[in-house]
C-alpha cells in the first residue's frame, strides 16, 4: 500500500491520462491476440456445447477489445501522442490503420458465423460445423493472427519517425 502511494506520488501530474491510454492500447492488443489464439485452438467440426459457447463469448471479448484498441489509438493520435501530423503524414501509420481495418473486416466472417451459432445454442441444440467451415475459419484466424503480429512492428517504426519525409 505504501509502495503504491509512493509510486503515484512519483508520477508527475498530467502523465497519468497519457500513460493510461497507452496502457489501454497495449492491454486491448493483448486481449485481441489472446482471444484469437483461443478461437484458433477451439475451432473444430461440430464442437460440443461448452466449446461452442466459449467461442461465442471469446468473440464478444475480442470485439470489445478491438473497439478499445481503435478508440485508444485514435485518442493517442488526437491528444496523447506526438501531434496528429506526426502520424497522418507517415505512410507507415496508414499501413498500420489499413492492416487493422483489413483484419477487422476479415473477422466479420467468423463473427457472423458465431452469431448464427447462438440461435441453436439458445434452443439447447448444437451448431452444425462442417470440416470445410472449420478449415475456412482456421485460415481466417491464421491470417488475422499474422496481421495482428505485424501491426506492432509497424507501430514501433512509426513511433520512431521511420517513414516520415526528412
Ligand atoms: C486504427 C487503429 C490504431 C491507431 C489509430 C493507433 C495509433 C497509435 C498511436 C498514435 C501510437 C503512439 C505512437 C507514439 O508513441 O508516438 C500507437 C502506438 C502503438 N500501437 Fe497503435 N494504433 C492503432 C492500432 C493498433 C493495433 C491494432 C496494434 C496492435 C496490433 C497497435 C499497437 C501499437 C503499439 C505496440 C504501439 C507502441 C509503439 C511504440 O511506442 O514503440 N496499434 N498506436
Amino acid at each position: 500500500m505504501a509502495g503504491f502511494a509512493a509510486l503515484s506520488a512519483a508520477i508527475p501530474t498530467g502523465i497519468l491520462p497519457s500513460a493510461g491510454v497507452a496502457y489501454v492500447h497495449y492491454l486491448s492488443f493483448m486481449v485481441c491476440f489472446g482471444a484469437l489464439v483461443l478461437e484458433r485452438r477451439l475451432i473444430r467440426p461440430n464442437p460440443n456445447r461448452q466449446d461452442a459457447t466459449l467461442m461465442v463469448i471469446t468473440d464478444v471479448v475480442y470485439g470489445i477489445a478491438a473497439l478499445a484498441l481503435l478508440l485508444s489509438g485514435i485518442a493517442r493520435v488526437l491528444h496523447f501522442g506526438q501531434g496528429s501530423s506526426f502520424y497522418t503524414e507517415n505512410p507507415l501509420f496508414w499501413w498500420k490503420v489499413g492492416t487493422y481495418l483489413a483484419v477487422g473486416s476479415l473477422s466479420l466472417y467468423p463473427t457472423i458465423t458465431y452469431i448464427l451459432w447462438a440461435i441453436p445454442l439458445r434452443k439447447g441444440e448444437l451448431p452444425q460445423v462442417s470440416e470445410a467451415l472449420a478449415n475456412r475459419l482456421r485460415w481466417i484466424l491464421n491470417i488475422e493472427l499474422v496481421g495482428f503480429a505485424a501491426i506492432p512492428f509497424l507501430a514501433t517504426l512509426m513511433a520512431r519517425g521511420v517513414g516520415l519525409a526528412s
